[in-house]
């Protein structure tokens, strides 16, 4: 009689999986041989299709006896365990009688090399009867005191074949909460005896652990130098986990990348960053540290899907909230500018969004898989694309633009946004739209929908507004620094700020009419003059 079926995930490395803190080796059977081997521990199906169907065909050769070496299909199966379940779970040696700590052995720290073998450990871990009626209600209500570790279920079957523990579970639980017998609050057991659980069954038990019972934050924690303080935090996009880890850390690299690999299953690339951005079109130096070689991924963001060759162009999955912030502002029917275009997070959404969008990268990889975004995105008829330098895009494509915009004033309600992320140099991309249209200068009347500009900077001054302003003024004009919105966007780094700089182009600005020819300084803008200037002019 079949005692239990258990569905694990099994990963590419799992021949023999722990459960209910007993060690099986999986064995490949056909559907005939599983009727026919009553001594089999424990073998592998593939889930059944339907409900009809008890056994579907194996995913593997039906006669292969699965060695230790044999790298299973990465698939949902079944396991399916002959044995008396009684014999799962066994208890602690008498000396052990409190437990706290449990992670990989000691011995594994400062490992360089990946030895999966090394993590076999065994462990303590608390538990407590509970009748099998009452686990429903008692994971409602105790569920964060429950054990945790990958492919170890906390509730284990004890027999059947004895009548005086029918139909009891095992409830494996926390060892840091509940490390010894006295640990349940009185509020905790009353409730436990009321679900059918007795806290006065408390005791340890053995559990084997091994690698594949270790999650990655205990491998790493276990393994690199307690001073490096661990490896923190990394970047996924699509298949590719990208890290840019500390001098400390750079010994452990094939390690750390192999783990991420073995514990993660959508990770196939692991790459760590080996300079700073400061290259024009802002993409990492990366060298691989595991698994394949391999850059063209798919991220997603904000609904949308972005196919890129991430060695080649810029991608930051950290900036998801900014690019739906100013997605946000953008209403159908509006215009926008996307001067440092990228591969398209401004550019796709505000065309699903039905604005119209011209949008521009000088990086000829970024701007061909912008144009490959935008098909995949089925926003082609609302985006245009160029691959030109930011200032000439404004001045020649942009400008043009314009022109037609204002002239013919189809739009006069809808708004006219230019999004300029390029944090390092943006800023100085604003004097081209000094006099933008001072060739025009009847052509903005008085309910004209000047443009909005969104430029991101980085700051690093202790008054970072001052030091923006002051940057504002000199590219563009002192007018304006003083009226500009900053808002904080992120932090990229010790002391350094990523912000955005939000201001609307005013009617002097854009109809500037040049450098003061005596003194050779600019002109600063004097709005009122020029208002009246221009109104005196649409008068005559
Ligand atoms: C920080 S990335 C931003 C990309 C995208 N907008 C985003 O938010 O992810 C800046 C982009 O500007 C492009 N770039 C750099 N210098 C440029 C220039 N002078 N003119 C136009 N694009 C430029 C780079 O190729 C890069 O794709």
């Amino acid at each position: 009689m079949l005692r239990n079926i258990l569905r694990i995930s099994v990963d590419k490395y799992t021949s023999t999986v722990v459960l209910g803190g007993r060690q099986f080796t999986l064995k490949c059977l056909s559907q005939t041989e599983v009727l026919e081997k009553k001594n089999t521990e424990a073998f592998v199906v593939r889930q059944p299709s339907s409900r009809s169907k008890a056994f579907s065909r194996p995913a593997f050769p039906a006669t292969h006896a699965v060695s230790s070496s044999f790298k299973l299909p990465q698939l949902l199966v079944n396991v399916i365990l002959r044995i008396p379940m009684m014999s799962s779970l066994i208890t602690a040696p008498k000396g052990i009688t409190s437990t706290r700590d449990i992670s990989p052995p000691k011995s594994v720290r400062g490992m360089v090399t990946l030895d999966r073998e090394k993590f076999k450990q065994k462990v303590y871990v608390p538990g407590i009867l509970v009748s099998a009626q009452g686990i429903r209600d008692i994971v409602r209500h105790f569920n964060s005191h429950l054990l945790r570790l990958t492919k170890v279920q906390p509730f284990v079957d004890l027999s059947d074949d004895d009548p005086n523990v029918k139909k009891s579970r095992v409830m494996l639980l926390d060892p840091q909460q509940h490390p010894t017998k006295d640990s349940f609050t009185e509020e905790e057991s009353d409730m436990l005896k009321s679900k059918g659980a007795d806290p006065d069954t408390w005791q340890l038990y053995e559990l084997d652990m091994e690698y594949e019972n270790w999650n990655g934050e205990d491998i790493f924690k276990a393994v690199l130098p307690i001073e490096s303080e661990g490896f923190s935090s990394y970047t996924v996009i699509g298949h590719i986990a990208h890290l840019n880890l500390k001098d400390a850390l750079l010994d452990y690299k094939h390690l750390i990348g192999q783990v991420l690999i073995d514990k993660f299953k959508t990770i196939k690339t692991v790459v760590n960053k080996t300079n700073t951005i400061d290259n024009t079109f802002r993409n990492f130096q990366m060298e691989v540290i595991a698994g394949e070689d391999n850059f063209i991924t798919t991220a997603k963001e904000n609904g949308c899907q972005y196919k890129m060759d991430f060695s080649k162009v810029y991608w930051n999955s950290r900036l998801g909230t900014e690019h739906e912030r100013i997605v946000k502002l953008l209403k159908p029917g509006d215009k926008l500018y996307d001067v440092f275009a990228g591969i398209g997070p401004f550019a796709v959404p505000a065309g699903k969004k039905k604005c119209t969008v011209l949008a521009n990268d000088l990086n000829p990889e970024s701007h061909k898989w912008l144009q490959e975004n935008l098909k995949l995105n089925k926003v082609g008829g609302q985006v245009q694309t160029y691959n030109l330098d930011g200032r000439e895009f404004i001045r020649t494509v942009a400008k043009a633009d314009l022109v037609s915009w204002y002239r013919e004033d189809k739009y006069p309600l809808q708004s006219v946004h230019f999004v300029m992320n390029l944090p390092a140099m943006a800023l100085e991309f604003l004097d081209s739209f000094k006099g933008l249209l001072s060739g025009h200068p009847t052509i903005l009347h008085e309910n004209s929908v000047l443009p909005m500009v969104y430029c991101y900077c980085f700051s690093n001054a202790s008054d970072h507004l001052e030091d923006i302003r002051e940057r504002v003024a000199t590219y563009l004009s002192k007018e304006v620094a003083q009226k500009v919105q900053i808002r904080f966007v992120r932090n990229v780094a010790p002391k350094k700020d990523m912000y955005c700089v939000i201001f609307q182009l005013d009617k002097c600005v854009l109809l500037w009419e040049g450098e003061n020819e005596e003194t050779g300084n600019s002109e600063e803008c004097e709005p009122e003059r020029k208002k009246s200037k221009h109104e005196d002019t649409v008068a005559h």
